[in-house]
């Protein structure tokens, strides 16, 4: 029998990480806010659980000239502030030994020289060849400028064919549109090879999605049912409590679908929605998103009986407090159009899911910050508790908590103990923190870990953020011609506008109370 477990997180457990091959790991955009928040914290997390490589190096570049010293004294104050465990000098001591920054513009064939330089000397002070693994953090505009100069210095090509083959890793976004996607997995493949390519989706990296696959394929009494007779709808929500906060520049340019729906959102819907994959391996996963994204119908773009709403917030409450609507925020446009919540009906055209509607929304300043999955089933047949009011019966519902408190509840219904012939819905609550403990890694310490040693399970290949655009891209040149037609409001602290509503009432049904 094959032995897979080299090839996958889900059943190879930490022994393979520990192998991690001696790495220098080179992130692009050192100075900015993901690398202090997410990457940083998560470099330190992985040596305390000890999965870092004991020749280990790390390499800022940016485009702020800065001495290596000061670079290792961000570091410790970053991880200080927003690591998930407290500091401690003994477990950075080594990384932070062979820390080192790189100033130069991501133009500037000379500063990849010299980063080249860099890398070599930190493979002579470690005494080994280090594998090079490129961690792509920054604005979209020099995504290919850095592609290009990795490939034209050398560094790309670096360990072809070996233990030590280079690799990089991409956040997103991948394009604005499907020409600009495919333009940028063009200059990607002119440089490396799909296989040495991580494209980042964070939300792959949560425990909670990574489960939904154990809680399909590992046990069987959901997958007899996961199917259109079965099922009756699902709704997919990705809720933010916050506002753009001070990214009104990136956000103004993106909004709500670009952001979080394209991506995010499709993902989570892809692994819900998808066949079993073969073996776990990540191309059996990844064909089986692709084929599932493929089955999606094309958008009806009608702005009365269309497939999707958009809207901004306006002034509304934030935890009490009044907070100012999305054209006031700092950084926007007077006029935007930018949409900073939208709704959507897909259907998918396949022998398990045609004729269910997926129902997927997602936006920023709403009532609750809160992302989970609800697979609805049908009603029983026959209708035995339905003639009497006293029996109250609720569809029986499957609800995967992405976050926050992370979990699985299944309703159904029950006799209400008595003599009167009552019922009510009961839940069967699995909840994380208190299974498992509250302290799980975080999606960046996964997903860093997972491209040292390989593993492209929880990445995004480049057709699939190509599948994706191609049903989003005619919707957003709609949107963009539109102007502000069609482009409703809701209050901050709301749960969206009534259209939201209206794209479900069409087939009877309604959003559910999320988080309940
Ligand atoms: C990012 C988006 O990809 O995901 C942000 O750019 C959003 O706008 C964030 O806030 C949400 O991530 P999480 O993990 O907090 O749900």
């Amino acid at each position: 029998m094959a032995d897979h477990s080299e090839r996958h997180p889900f059943l190879s457990g930490l022994s393979k990480h520990r192998g991690a091959p001696a790495t220098c790991l080179v992130i692009f955009g050192a100075s900015g806010d993901l690398t202090a928040r997410k990457l940083l914290p998560a470099l330190f997390n992985l040596g305390a659980d000890n999965l870092l490589p004991t020749e280990f190096a790390l390499i800022g570049f940016g485009r702020k000239a800065l001495p290596d010293e000061a670079f290792r004294e961000m570091a410790l104050k970053d991880i200080g502030r927003y690591s998930r465990r407290p500091f401690r000098p003994e477990i950075w001591q080594r990384v932070g030994e062979n820390t080192f920054y790189q100033s130069g513009g991501y133009d500037e064939p000379a500063a990849f020289a010299s980063l080249k330089e860099k890398i070599e000397a930190a493979e002579k002070k470690l005494g080994r060849a280090l594998q090079p693994v490129f961690y792509i953090s920054t604005p979209p505009n020099v995504f290919e400028p850095i592609l290009e100069n990795l490939g034209k210095c050398g560094l790309a090509q670096r360990g072809l064919g070996t233990a030590a083959e280079a690799k990089v890793i991409i956040e997103k976004p991948f394009g604005r549109d499907l020409a600009s996607a495919q333009e940028l997995n063009r200059c990607i493949t002119r440089n490396f090879l799909e296989r040495q390519v991580f494209r980042i989706d964070h939300y792959l990296g949560k425990e909670t999605v990574q489960d939904l696959l154990v809680l399909r394929f590992g046990n069987s009494i959901f997958e007899p049912l996961w199917n259109r007779n079965y099922v009756d709808n699902v709704q997919i929500t990705v809720a933010e409590e916050l506002g753009v906060g001070t990214r009104g520049g990136y956000y103004d340019n993106s909004g709500a679908t670009r952001d979080m729906i394209q991506n995010h959102t499709m993902q989570l819907l892809a692994l819900t929605a998808m066949e079993p994959p073969v073996t776990l391996d990540a191309e059996d996963i990844r064909n089986e998103k692709v084929k599932l994204l493929k089955a999606i119908q094309p958008l009806r773009l009608d702005p009365d009986r269309g497939d999707a709403i958009r809207a901004q917030y306006v002034e509304g409450l934030a935890d009490g407090e009044k907070v100012p609507g999305y054209l006031q925020e700092e950084g926007i446009a007077p006029n935007s159009t930018t949409e900073t919540f939208s709704a959507f009906r897909l259907n998918i055209n396949n022998w398990r899911w045609a004729g269910v509607p997926f129902y997927l929304r997602s936006g920023k300043r709403m009532a609750r910050r809160v992302s989970e999955i609800a697979i609805q089933f049908r009603p029983p047949v026959g209708g035995l508790f339905s003639s009497d009011t006293r029996y109250e019966l609720s569809p029986n519902r499957l609800v995967i908590q992405i976050q926050p408190d992370e979990g699985v509840t299944l309703t159904t219904n029950s006799k209400v103990p008595g003599l009167e012939p009552r019922t009510q819905p009961v839940k069967m609550n699995f909840r994380y923190a208190t299974t498992y403990g509250s302290n799980t890694p975080e999606a960046y310490e996964r997903l860093i870990l997972d491209c040292m040693v390989g593993d492209r399970t929880l990445f995004i290949r480049g057709d699939e953020t190509e599948s994706s655009w191609r049903l989003f891209t005619p919707l957003l040149d709609f949107w963009k011609d539109s102007g502000r037609r069609g482009l409703e409001t809701y209050a901050a602290g709301s749960w969206g506008p009534l259209a939201a509503d209206r794209l479900l009432w069409n087939l009877g049904h309604g959003w559910r109370n999320v988080g309940r």
